[in-house]
């Protein structure tokens, strides 16, 4: 057992006020191994960019759950080791269960997700409101989620969102108890966001701004915010993949909603599609290549280029530290 603040983790509550107070939103960017998570320290300390390292269940399970949690403690030194001084988070990425939420607790995570959004209405607080009493014991921070986000999570698949009722939030953050809200507003998971060859529809801000209305000054959480840039969706399908049709959200889009109440804004896709995209191109471009670090290494530091970009120029979260 141990508590994040022996690692030198920080929950979302600071993080979060600051964003708020500021108009901007934290990245949440998940890893699954080193190179990932190598670029996300680097590009964060680079861009002076507060940052939360997001792990999914998934994640737990490639790599092994006690080997990810001590290569995210490596990452706060790493961090250090590089000159930097930004407020790093170690969180759970939809947590489906009590006991996965207790699990990263215990191993020393400063934030988790419940995702109880694929449940009845009171099921989902019953046990949000269950993670957030066994959080707050050890000042861990939880962030519930109402609404159905479309496209494939991890235990729930959706063909079409359910967007956030917003009659629904101050009575769901109230009686759960959580720290910050995911919500379903037009975003959704993977690659494939939105019909090919159609316009993209905006995102309902009409429904941010109601939340926003009913619960000011409380922390929102976009998930499935990726802009699954084209050039790289370009590099795959030239160098032998197949992506055709991968779209995502415009980045004005979020920059817009970091703005209002958006406090955190979580992105996997994008650093997936720039990994493989270089990846394949090193591969075809030199087939004589087998030393992994000769394409491991140029996806890492295209990822970090991304990842700086993406904290300058959408989230707003550089120099903030
Ligand atoms: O929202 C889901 C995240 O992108 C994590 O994906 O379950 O494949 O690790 P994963
Ligand atoms: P993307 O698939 O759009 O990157 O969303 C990631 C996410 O929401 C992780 O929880
Ligand atoms: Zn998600």
């Amino acid at each position: 057992m141990v508590n994040f603040k022996e690692i030198g983790f920080v929950n979302t509550r600071e993080m979060f006020k600051h964003a708020m107070e500021n108009g901007y939103a934290i990245p949440a960017y998940n890893f699954n191994n080193m190179e990932q998570l190598q670029a996300i320290v680097m590009a964060c300390v680079e861009s002076h960019s507060p940052v939360i390292l997001q792990v999914s269940k998934g994640a737990r399970k490639y790599a092994n759950q006690t080997l990810l949690r001590f290569m995210a403690e490596g990452a706060v030194e790493y961090m250090k080791e590089l000159g930097g001084n930004i407020p790093m988070a170690l969180h759970l990425d939809h947590g489906d269960s009590f006991e996965v939420a207790k699990s990263c607790i215990d191993m020393g995570f400063s934030s988790v997700m419940y995702d109880g959004s694929h449940h009845p209405y009171e099921e989902n607080i019953k046990i949000t409101k269950q993670v957030v009493e066994y959080a707050k014991q050890f000042d861990v921070t939880v962030e519930a989620e109402l609404g159905v986000l479309a496209g494939i999570e991890e235990h729930v698949s959706s063909e079409v969102s359910h967007y956030t009722k917003p009659e629904e939030v101050e009575d769901f953050v109230n009686r759960s108890g959580c720290d910050s809200l995911a919500i379903s507003i037009g975003t959704s998971h993977g690659a494939f966001k939105f019909k090919p060859g159609k316009p993209i529809p905006p995102l309902r801000f009409d429904i941010l701004e109601e939340i926003q209305k009913r619960l000011p000054g409380f922390p929102i959480v976009l998930h499935g915010s990726s802009s699954v840039p084209q050039e790289y969706v370009k590099m795959v399908n030239e160098y032998g993949g197949n992506l055709a049709g991968a779209v995502g959200v415009p980045e004005d889009q979020l920059r817009k909603a970091a703005a209002l109440n958006v406090c955190k804004i979580n992105i996997d896709s994008d650093g997936r599609l720039v990994i493989t995209a270089v990846i394949r191109k090193i591969l075809a471009q030199t087939p004589g290549v087998f030393d992994p670090r000769k394409y491991l290494g140029p996806a890492r530091e295209e990822l970090k280029k991304l990842l700086i970009y993406k904290n300058k120029e959408v989230l707003g979260s550089a120099d903030r530290y």
